[in-house]
């Protein structure tokens, strides 16, 4: 049987909103730049997840929000590089501390939100409709944002009569986990006090217990946490850029650039010999000379300024390393370089890596899976093979039928995808796609696809799958 892999990233529903300014004070609806627009997706630990699509459709949002670099709208993201158990964030406490106060609040907004979904179904078509759902779905989202932050923490104990006896017998048996962490103990060893194993007990029956004890996590939810509780896991992942140059300061030598980091994440605490030889050290696993160390970023080509920017990520030791178009500025033959010198890397510090391209052939060579994106929606993910085998989302097939090909024997027709990406403000209804989607029918125009496991592991968006 094949081993369950290790989640690294599980994000939910996962919605960037970008506000557009209003053009007149007496404009009612505030319209969005809908960038990343409901993205459910598990990164495993280990993996490289290529993401693809055309410019604008959300690739790089996505990686920003995903590191918290920019606020997630709706949705949630959750960390399993480390648990709440190591990082003992603050609202584990305060929301297992208030449990029944939390319930109430979770039904009050829940109502709120139901209201307005009524509102929404009863609107007229337009610009009514259009400022129905945002609030609806923004009210949804505030009574979602409640619901999860108690059941990821108690699960399937949701179901009890006494959250309040919940509450408390949960944070005593997550004290006592983050006690044995601090001793030493792994996360698998764990195991739970015996009054958490009698109360589920107790309540294990009760028919929505698996439902709700499926969403039971030991990982942290990057959107709860303080600037602070975020800084600290900062170190733990780490952004790649196109342009190295422009994120290099050229008023810094390259001693001082990888240096920065390490005293900023206090691996080093002084600038001494031993940071020193440890920088000389990753600056030679990736590929630069020892005697660079005292040199500015104008003294050297592009592919070695990228050598830089990935040493300067890879000090840092991260389990997550995000490459967004890192190789698209360089040349084919430097382009394989840095492609073979992150593949060997990753092998080395055993990385996950999330490659973000818009060129097919690379994300082909480096990923184990991958995820197609259109509209700030993700329309299919399956692994290379499948992807490259056996598309089954028509955009997929556009997309992989415009890779110009040197096989002339096999050359096929370069199908060119037709029409312009529609705007992400106001996205076409129903399948984004419709507009430029040759096998479109009346359904594709009016409903959403469901993002679906069509087959396992290989998940698609269309309502006639190819
Ligand atoms: N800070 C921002 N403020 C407003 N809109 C933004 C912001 N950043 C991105 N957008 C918009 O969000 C959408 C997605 O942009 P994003 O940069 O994520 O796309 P991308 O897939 O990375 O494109 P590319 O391949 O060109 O890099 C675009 O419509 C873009 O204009
Ligand atoms: S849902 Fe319809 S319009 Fe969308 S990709 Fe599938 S067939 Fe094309
Ligand atoms: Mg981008």
């Amino acid at each position: 049987m094949e081993e369950k892999k290790k989640v690294l990233f599980r994000v939910h529903n996962f919605r960037k909103y970008f506000p557009v300014k209003k053009t007149s004070v007496f404009q009612k609806e505030q319209l969005y730049v809908r960038a990343n627009d409901g993205i459910d997706l598990e990164i495993y630990e280990g993996e490289t997840l290529g993401l693809v699509g055309e410019s604008g459709c959300g690739k790089s949002t996505f990686g920003r929000v995903l590191l918290q670099l920019y606020d997630q709208t709706i949705g949630y993201t959750i960390y399993n590089g480390r648990s709440i158990y190591e990082l003992k964030p603050e609202y584990v406490t305060k929301i297992l501390s208030k449990l029944p106060e939390e319930k109430a609040k979770y039904e009050k907004l829940q109502a709120k939100a139901d209201e307005k979904k009524k509102v929404m179904e009863s609107a007229a078509e337009g610009q009514d409709l259009r400022i129905a759902t945002n609030k609806a779905m923004f009210a949804q989202n505030d009574a979602d944002k409640v619901f999860y932050g108690m059941v990821q923490l108690i699960g399937g104990l949701y179901t009890a009569d006494d959250l309040h006896e919940v509450g408390k017998t949960v944070l005593a048996d997550y004290k006592a986990k983050c006690e044995a962490m601090e001793k030493g103990s792994k996360l698998e060893d764990l195991k739970n006090t015996a009054e958490l194993d009698v109360l589920r007990a107790k309540y294990q029956d009760r028919p929505d217990f698996a439902k709700y004890d499926a969403e039971l996590d030991t990982g942290i939810d990057l959107a709860r946490l303080s600037v602070n509780e975020m800084r600290v896991l900062r170190k733990d992942m780490q952004l790649i850029f196109q342009d190295p140059y422009s994120s290099l300061d050229p008023r810094m030598t390259v001693g001082q650039i990888i240096g920065e980091g390490l005293m900023t994440h206090h691996i080093f605490e002084k600038n001494g010999d031993e940071m020193q030889e440890y920088i000389m050290d990753v600056m030679d696993e990736c590929g630069l000379q020892k005697y660079f160390f005292h040199r500015y970023p104008h003294q050297f080509s592009g592919g070695q300024r990228q050598r830089i920017g990935i040493a300067r990520s890879l000090a840092l030791r991260p389990k997550f390393v995000i490459c967004d178009e890192a190789v698209s500025a360089l040349d084919v033959s430097i382009q394989s370089q840095i492609i073979n010198l992150l593949l060997d890397l990753k092998e080395k510090e055993d990385l996950t890596y999330l490659f973000i391209s818009h060129d097919l052939s690379v994300i082909k060579y480096i990923s184990d899976r991958i995820g197609v994106m259109y509209l700030g929606n993700m329309v299919e993910l399956t692994t290379t093979e499948k992807m490259f085998e056996h598309p089954m989302h028509p955009y997929t097939d556009a997309l992989l039928a415009s890779i110009p090909t040197t096989d002339v024997e096999n050359r096929k027709e370069i199908k060119v995808l037709e029409g312009d990406i529609p705007s992400p403000v106001k996205p076409p209804s129903g399948c984004k796609f419709h507009t430029r989607c040759k096998f479109c029918t009346d359904i594709c125009k009016e409903e959403v696809p469901e993002f679906k496991e069509m087959e396992p592991g290989h998940f698609v968006a269309c309502h006639h799958c190819l």
